[in-house]
């Protein structure tokens, strides 16, 4: 496993920013000053409140694993406080058929609003890219604040997320009622066996990335608070063990009180379901819950099956949809034949790339089992078969359909795509297509 915080700096990106006399280099993290000045300045960077010491204390150990950049500009009157932050790891992202491709994560891409609009946030993207192409990492990926800033750089969206709101007075169940047992459990207690769960509840969602474990802290409320956030130690879970007594889901949430009086808002912080049952049995106790009118579920699957589970189909409501995760593919055959397909075909890809990382001719050719092999046609001695479909396509627009979240019929339609051959388009949708909408349930 390639550990990212040894890889050298990237020169391309250090010697632009040395131009216009930035300094661009890793922080050392063993460096308890240094840290929190980068960690202020990515706070600053994202408008969030003043944090506590044990935040920063808290962070700064987490971040010791990480690869974290800063600009520094030594004529500024505080130049030990970066004007530019980012920080990357590897980790890993689930793909359609299950398996797991490590993926460079980037977050905290932030610049100084008096140094913005001058390239830096551009040097401190290539950089990323270009370390982790280098590095042998076929694929990065983000979550956005502004869903106009990095299709640049070759991101598309890739896997989305909604937004529920569920009228429990109207809703009814009318779903199954599963065997197994429910039980009230403090938050914390979920900590151990949470992440096992998880590993197998997120093979059937492509677009799920590891959940770290200071990640795992702030979902059970033992992670030092930010300013902006709720309460954290108002927070309730429920645990769903099989027949066999293994715990196979649960749900952590909190009642919101928007005034003295009963009913209450629930709101669902996280429901991680293994099984059916454990999907069914935790939503219909949210759903049934006494002094509760409405519940409110963020960060959800677009495909809940929830509203198949209640009498009224419209006390469950999708308040928002958006993209959520943003991929950028650095090595296109060895993501293609990570991920399992529907249905076979033969396809000449002609990639257009910017940046120039993937730019160029692919086959993927796919079998009767959903296996695909790829590589660059030019380097290949088989010539595809004139049944082969073909289409041109940005380096965004293969991130976009590579988890079969997005339709190559509507970027057609959309201009975005063109087809060589008829029905291209459909055809790669067929065998993209992936069983389970791509989602994300969580930032990073
Ligand atoms: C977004 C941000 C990092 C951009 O930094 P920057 O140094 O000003 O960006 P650059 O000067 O390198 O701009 C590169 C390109 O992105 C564009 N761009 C930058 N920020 C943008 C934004 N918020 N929306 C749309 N386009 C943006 C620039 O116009 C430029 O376009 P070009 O390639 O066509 O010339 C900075 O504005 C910021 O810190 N914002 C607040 C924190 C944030 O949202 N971070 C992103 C987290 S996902």
């Amino acid at each position: 496993m390639t550990d990212s915080t040894q890889l050298p700096i990237d020169r391309t990106s250090h010697d632009t920013l040395a131009t216009t006399g930035l300094d661009y280099r890793l922080l050392d993290v063993t460096d308890a000053d240094a840290a929190r000045a980068w960690l202020l300045a990515e706070t600053r960077g994202f408008h969030d409140g003043a944090r506590s010491d044990a935040l920063i204390e808290a962070q700064t150990r987490d971040m010791a694993g990480d690869r974290v950049i800063g600009v520094w500009d030594s004529s500024a009157l505080d130049a030990g406080s970066p004007l530019a932050t980012v920080r990357s790891w590897i980790m890993d992202l689930t793909v359609p058929g299950g398996a797991a491709l490590p993926a460079w994560a980037i977050s905290d891409v932030t610049v100084a609003p008096t140094y913005r609009r001058r390239g830096v946030a551009r040097a401190l993207l290539t950089a990323e890219l270009r370390t982790a192409r280098d590095a042998g990492i076929s694929m990065a990926m983000l979550t956005v604040s502004e869903a106009t800033i990095y299709s640049r750089y070759g991101f598309g969206p890739a896997a989305w997320q909604a937004h529920y709101a569920i009228d429990t007075r109207r809703a009814h169940w009318r779903g199954p009622t599963p065997a197994g047992r429910l039980q009230l459990v403090a938050p914390a207690s979920l900590l151990g066996e949470a992440p096992a769960v998880f590993a197998r509840a997120r093979r059937v969602s492509p677009g799920e990335v590891d959940r770290r474990t200071d990640l795992w802290q702030r979902i059970v409320g033992v992670y030092p608070a930010k300013p902006q956030d709720d309460k954290r130690d108002d927070l309730y879970a429920v645990r769903y063990d099989d027949e066999t007594g293994t715990l196979q889901g649960f749900a952590v949430y909190r009642f919101v009180h928007e005034n003295a009086a009963f009913p209450n808002r629930l709101e669902v912080t996280d429901l991680v379901a293994a099984t059916d049952d454990a999907y069914a049995a935790l939503w219909r106790i949210l759903v049934e819950m006494d002094l509760t009118d409405d519940i409110t579920a963020p960060m959800r699957a677009v495909n809940e099956p929830l509203s198949w589970m209640v009498a009224d189909r419209r006390a469950v409501q999708k308040t928002d949809e958006r993209d959520h995760l943003w991929l950028r593919i650095l090595d296109v055959p060895a993501t293609l034949e990570r991920r399992t397909y529907a249905s076979p075909g033969e396809f000449v890809l002609t990639v257009e790339d910017d940046l120039g990382f993937i730019d160029g001719e692919y086959l993927l050719t796919v079998d009767a089992d959903g296996r695909g092999t790829a590589h660059p046609l030019a380097e290949s001695d088989t010539d595809p078969s004139s049944a082969a479909a073909r289409l041109t396509l940005t380096a965004a627009d293969l991130a976009s359909l590579y988890l079969g979240g997005a339709s190559a019929v509507d970027l057609a339609g959309s201009a975005r795509l063109t087809e060589q051959t008829t029905d291209a388009a459909a055809r790669l949708d067929a065998t993209f297509r992936s069983a389970h909408p791509p989602r994300l349930s969580t930032w990073f």
